[in-house]
């Protein structure tokens, strides 16, 4: 299938724009700044739209997910809005049992530990993604020039879900099984990254301009499970979208140890946690790959002073990799005040960029 003729990355609506520049390694007169987690419980117009339904439904409701996605780009100003959906939807879609239990995060009915278990997953291929391809629709009309970023759980943060049957601090169930059984494991992977290439595809075609890979569990690998066990199915599940040419960012939580590996299984961008200064991140990876990050989440809530200090500290270390989109170094906290987020918006936007180098 080809790109419809009104596509943004056809028609250009979003070629020119500061985040799809930045991302494709240009340093601009502008920072570009979005934030994982923008939509959610930070916004008290989120809150009020979300009563009454359930996470997963307001996720296959093209309209709600479409108006949760732009209330951000509205609030603040960011330079990108990042479709509302999650991780698991893909896997929903696919016909898994999973629910997303609040303040809690994804549970399975039925873990899959065995090799019977990855054997009667459901085919990848017979997932309907319609209300995805018409949310984002929506959702790209509606945000004009503004790009929308689309996006995607890894094989292994999946898997991490899949195996443990919920969220788990260390992972040691899914890290037993890819040595237990690697045909599993194997198999357990082949199905993911084919459930998330489809997916990934599908909010590209129906127009977002960017995806994001979230390998958030990756922290928890060594370096050679990473390797050997892990990045070839990343690589894997990006293939489905390598004829796009739209810009791949690729992040994880806890990755400083495996950055080069997370580059190269095709990413454009690497997204950096708040751990890893980005001046130390971009030596890691050679200094040519242009990153995504990174400010600490937990500073959201430290006085003004402290925290315009370590967002101008976070733009000037980024000025050592080739091009820099301001970030968090993970999600927006829930009791995050929204007008500390808009604040930082004005701030890298003045700040930021080609024009404040010297
Ligand atoms: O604004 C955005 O960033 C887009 C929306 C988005 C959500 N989930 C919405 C959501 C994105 C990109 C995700 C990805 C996601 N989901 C990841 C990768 C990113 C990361 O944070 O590392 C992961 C690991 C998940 C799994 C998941 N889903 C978790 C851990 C949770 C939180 C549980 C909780 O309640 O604290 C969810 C639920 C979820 N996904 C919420 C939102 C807004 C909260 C549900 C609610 O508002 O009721």
């Amino acid at each position: 299938m080809t790109l419809p003729a009104t596509h943004p990355l056809l028609d250009g609506r979003t070629a020119a724009s500061a985040l799809v520049t930045t991302y494709r390694g240009v340093r601009g007169d502008r920072t570009p700044v979005w934030f994982m987690r923008q939509a959610g419980r930070s916004l008290p117009e989120y809150r009020e739209l979300r009563v009454g339904t359930r996470m997963l439904d307001a996720c296959l409701d093209p309209a709600m997910a479409s108006e949760i996605t732009l209330q951000p780009v509205r609030r603040h100003g960011v330079d990108a809005g990042i479709f509302f959906s999650d991780i698991v939807i893909p896997l929903k879609l696919a016909g898994v049992d999973v629910e997303i239990e609040p303040g809690r995060g994804p549970v399975l009915a039925k873990p899959v530990r065995t090799l019977a278990d990855v054997s009667a997953l459901p085919d990848p291929d017979g997932a309907d993604f319609t209300a995805i391809e018409q949310g984002v629709a929506l959702t790209v009309a509606a945000l004009g020039s503004t790009p929308l970023i689309g996006f995607a759980g890894a094989p292994f943060t999946l898997a991490a879900y899949l195996v443990e049957g919920g969220p788990s601090k260390d992972h040691i169930r899914a890290r037993t099984l890819m040595h237990a059984d690697p045909e599993a494991w194997e198999g357990l992977l082949s199905w993911a990254a084919a459930v998330t290439g489809r997916f990934l595809r599908a909010q590209l075609l129906a127009g977002a301009s960017a995806a994001q890979l979230f390998d958030s569990w990756v922290g928890s690998l060594s370096k050679a499970d990473y390797v050997e066990r892990v990045a070839p199915f990343s690589k894997k599940a990006l293939e489905p979208i390598r004829d796009l040419d739209v810009p791949v960012v690729h992040f994880g939580v806890g990755s400083g140890e495996v950055l080069a590996p997370m580059h190269e299984v095709g990413a454009d961008v690497v997204g950096v946690d708040w751990r890893l200064p980005l001046d130390e991140a971009s030596r890691r990876l050679g200094g040519g790959v242009t990153l995504q990050g990174n400010v600490d989440p937990a500073l959201l809530a430290a006085p003004w002073p402290v925290l315009e200090a370590h967002v101008l500290d976070v733009l000037r270390r980024g000025r050592s990799a080739p091009a820099h989109v301001l970030n968090l170094g993970h999600g927006v906290p829930p009791e995050t005040d929204p007008d500390v987020l808009t604040r930082i918006v004005e701030l890298v936007h003045e700040r930021g960029g080609a024009a404040a180098e010297e």
